[in-house]
């Protein structure tokens, strides 16, 4: 995986070889993996989730640490309740167990909470969980921790082209007035603003797909793919895959030669 860094150095060798001011604003994550990681270990896939929940807390830091804006984590897709009952359950347990034991590094961290989805649809505990966090990581300055959580990018669509419809026939917006910039404050990240869009979009596991993320927001985004299982992501991933980042020649449909 990692060509670059040599296994000699240590992990501020390693950090000093990212450029500080390429370090992308926002980083979004498909953190896939957690059931084979399990699997591989004849665990239940909930333990690869339970792993998954530790390296959610590393990666938050590490990505803090960096200086990185905004870090997005798809973690329960409009997809996933065709999961089993049992594991639904205990995903739906998970935000419960993140927040009630990490909150208080989140503050030290001056990390803020966010959470993007369809919150009122789910189980009463996790929504309390979530609104707790939001409220007492409402004062952090740092980075956005946002978390995708009852998420899917085809809905999140269809409710912005419905409020912007409503807006229209309220005589609130003329049609002529629907810009980008218009579609972009009624999605789900408006709140991120000016952060909306992911500079880097990571998949863990090997899979190549955004399976219903972002899919206005990615229009630009370079995408990293890794074979490492999400519960095995650790710091020195998070590096290289940054580091895969800064190679990459952003044009956002321009030439090369172009500096406009
Ligand atoms: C995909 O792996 C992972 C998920 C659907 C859940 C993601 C949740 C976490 C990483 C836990 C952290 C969440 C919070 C709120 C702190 P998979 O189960 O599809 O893995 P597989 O493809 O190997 O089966």
């Amino acid at each position: 995986m990692l060509d670059f860094f040599n296994k000699k150095e240590n992990m501020d060798e390693k950090r000093n070889k990212l450029k500080r001011e390429l370090i992308p604003n926002h980083i979004a994550i498909i953190m896939d993996g957690n059931g084979r990681w399990a699997k591989k270990r004849h665990l239940p896939r909930i333990a690869g989730h339970k792993q998954g929940m530790e390296t959610v807390k590393n990666i938050t830091k590490v990505a803090s640490n960096l200086g990185v804006k905004v870090l997005t984590l798809y973690a329960f897709s409009t997809e996933n309740w065709k999961r089993p009952d049992k594991e639904v359950d205990f995903l739906m347990d998970l935000p419960v167990k993140f927040f009630n034991t990490f909150v208080p590094e989140l503050i030290e961290n001056n990390v803020r909470v966010n959470v993007m989805g369809y919150i009122d649809m789910l189980p009463k505990k996790t929504q309390k969980a979530v609104y707790d966090a939001i409220e007492q990581t409402s004062n952090c300055t740092g980075m956005v921790l946002n978390f995708a959580l009852n998420y899917g990018g085809r809905a999140e669509l269809v409710s912005a082209i419905q409020s912007i419809a409503s807006k229209v026939s309220e005589n609130k917006l003329e049609i002529e007035k629907i810009t980008e910039k218009v579609v972009d404050a009624n999605l789900m990240t408006g709140k991120l603003a000016p952060y909306n869009d992911p500079d880097l979009l990571i998949r863990t596991s090997g899979e190549e797909r955004i399976s219903n993320f972002l899919l206005w927001q990615l229009a630009y985004s370079e995408f990293v793919f890794t074979d490492t299982l999400w519960p095995d992501y650790s710091e020195e991933d998070l590096l290289a895959n940054i580091y895969t980042f800064q190679t990459r020649d952003r044009r956002f449909g321009r030439l090369k030669e172009e500096k406009k």
